[in-house]
């Protein structure tokens, strides 16, 4: 073969794998309204108008964290967004925001296509709420039961978060959580969360019958991401096993776990909920005033961290695919390499296995 039937060969066997990975997309690419699969997990003060419009804008789709925001704030970040993208993105709504109702309605007026409801299983009435207003629903699965339950109850797409995630997180890994649920629910796309930075990853879980996959500490160290320089350097420092969840250290008072960069902070929380214990067993504190001063301890951290960059007494909240994280890269950088490293997957597969002759797969 002369150098140019082997570039040939070579852009036909890139084409061939890039349809696969359409094909494999598809129903992901279709509900989002994108021509990648890949979402922006909303991130509480990261995911604003910037580093959403970014996503969208690359092809994916960015989602809004609407956190601890009041629907006029919301409305303004919508609106914001708006005015940086025309490209389909969601608003992500915790459900034990005392205003959700409120905050479903700001969605629906400003036309956002997609609304994820985060932090707790959804009501029915809720779903019910967004999809009457127009909106797609989207919930998380953190089980089968759950996931089977959501959908029956309307929901139109699932988020199954592996316990490799950055912020509050589950205690089962992702690999486990696809094996669970994947092949058992088909009626709605299913995008998988946690531990992903590349495309050949992604890939192994599309072709484990999941829709797309939804990324957050990847985006979160973007050049787009309005995270201080500080936060940012944390990620690129830090390594797989730098990324730690909190750690509860008495039953009688429950410690969500949070998964985030080990420091100052979280090694000062240990030794608050000591002290605390103290006070509640010496009768100074009742059992309610000592659980909320275990959760008060976290107040604030988040945006401590993200916006003020202190990221020694902060939360750094990262997931374990912060030490894949090498440098602070433009958002469409981050795409672009997600995408053909799915390619080149499908590629060098096809090379390895493609072409041998049936008998020779056949064994003994
Ligand atoms: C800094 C940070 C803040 C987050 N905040 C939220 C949030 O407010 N709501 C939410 O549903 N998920 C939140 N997440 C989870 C992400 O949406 C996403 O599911 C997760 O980051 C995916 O796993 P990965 O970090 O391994 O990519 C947060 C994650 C990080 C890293």
């Amino acid at each position: 073969m002369s150098m140019t039937d082997t570039d040939q060969a070579r852009q036909q066997a890139r084409q061939k794998a890039r349809a696969t990975l359409e094909r494999l997309w598809a129903p992901g690419c279709a509900f989002l309204g994108t021509p990648t699969a890949i979402l922006g997990g909303a991130m509480s003060w990261v995911s604003e108008r910037n580093l959403v419009s970014a996503i969208s804008n690359a092809g994916g789709f960015g989602v809004i964290a609407c956190g601890a925001m009041n629907p006029d704030r919301l409305a303004e970040e919508i609106a914001a967004t708006q005015a940086l993208t025309d490209k389909p993105f969601g608003v992500n709504l915790i459900t034990m925001h005392p205003e959700l109702d409120k905050l479903v309605d700001v969605c629906v007026e400003a036309r956002v296509g997609h609304v994820v409801l985060a932090g707790g299983v959804p009501s029915g009435a809720t779903i019910k709420q967004v999809r009457d207003g127009g909106a797609r629903a989207i919930g998380f699965a953190p089980a089968l039961a759950l996931g089977k339950r959501l959908v029956k109850q309307g929901i139109e797409a699932l988020v199954i978060e592996g316990s490799e995630a950055g912020g509050h997180v589950g205690p089962v890994s992702l690999n486990v959580l696809a094996q669970e649920i994947l092949p058992h629910i088909h009626d709605v796309p299913v995008f998988v969360a946690g531990g992903l930075a590349r495309g050949d990853a992604v890939l192994g879980y599309l072709e484990q019958g999941a829709s797309g996959a939804q990324l957050g500490t990847l985006f979160a160290a973007s050049s787009e991401s309005i995270a201080h320089e500080a936060f940012k350097k944390a990620f690129v420092r830090a390594s797989a096993r730098d990324a730690i969840t909190s750690n509860q250290i008495d039953e009688r008072f429950p410690v969500i776990p949070v998964r985030g960069l080990n420091n100052g902070g979280t090694r000062r929380f240990m030794a608050h909920q000591a002290a605390t214990l103290t006070r509640f067993t010496s009768g100074e504190l009742s059992k309610e005033e000592a659980q909320l001063e275990i959760e008060h301890f976290w107040a604030g951290a988040l945006r401590r961290a993200v916006i003020e960059g202190d990221v020694e007494q902060g939360s750094v909240m990262a997931g374990q695919s912060v030490g894949m994280v090498k440098a602070v890269r433009p958002v469409a950088e981050i795409m672009h390499d997600l995408v053909e490293q799915a390619v080149d997957a499908l590629v060098a597969r096809e090379a390895r296995c493609g072409h041998l002759h049936p008998t020779e797969t056949a064994i003994g």
